[in-house]
């Protein structure tokens, strides 16, 4: 019984993704290894830093990737910005996500630059995706 509970979380993580955006990461994988020779994977625990700390954003304003997405990712969100609603981000609470790689890359790219001002690593991407793929 435990090790079938093991086995049903385990296929609920890996399914979690879509084949494009799983390929998606082990190409961010492929690069973080690249870029640091002691990267050994990816890390929820990281990710989660990243995903709730708080920064002066691109608009020179307090901003954390939680200001729009919250800090349950089963919730739905607000854009500080245009006060629109945001799905939650949660794979288990809304099928869309991390289906397109696309779109994953598109938001990551933008929303890394709103909160800290920079477009993040390979490394920094792959954990905070790993993250939200288990929250
Ligand atoms: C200013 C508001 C805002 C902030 C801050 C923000 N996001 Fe987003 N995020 C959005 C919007 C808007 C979308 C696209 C609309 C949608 O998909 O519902 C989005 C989409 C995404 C997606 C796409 C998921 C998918 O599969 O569709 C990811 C991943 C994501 N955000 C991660 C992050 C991370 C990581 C941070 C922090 C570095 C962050 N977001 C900070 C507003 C924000």
């Amino acid at each position: 019984m435990k090790y079938l509970t093991i086995f049903l979380m385990l296929s609920m993580s890996l399914m979690a993704a879509s084949p494009e955006v799983n390929q998606y990461m082990n190409e961010l994988s492929t690069a973080a290894k690249a870029q640091d020779k002691t990267f050994t994977g990816f890390d929820a625990t990281r990710g989660k830093e990243i995903f709730t700390s708080t920064y002066i954003g691109k608009q020179g304003k307090s901003i954390s990737c939680t200001t729009c997405h919250t800090v349950n990712l089963s919730n739905s969100g607000k854009n500080s910005l245009t006060g629109k609603v945001i799905e939650p981000l949660s794979p288990r609470a809304n099928a869309q996500r991390l289906t397109s790689a696309k779109e994953v890359k598109k938001w990551l790219k933008r929303n890394f630059v709103d909160v800290y001002t920079r477009e993040g690593t390979a490394q920094e991407k792959g954990d905070v995706l790993t993250y939200i793929q288990n929250n």
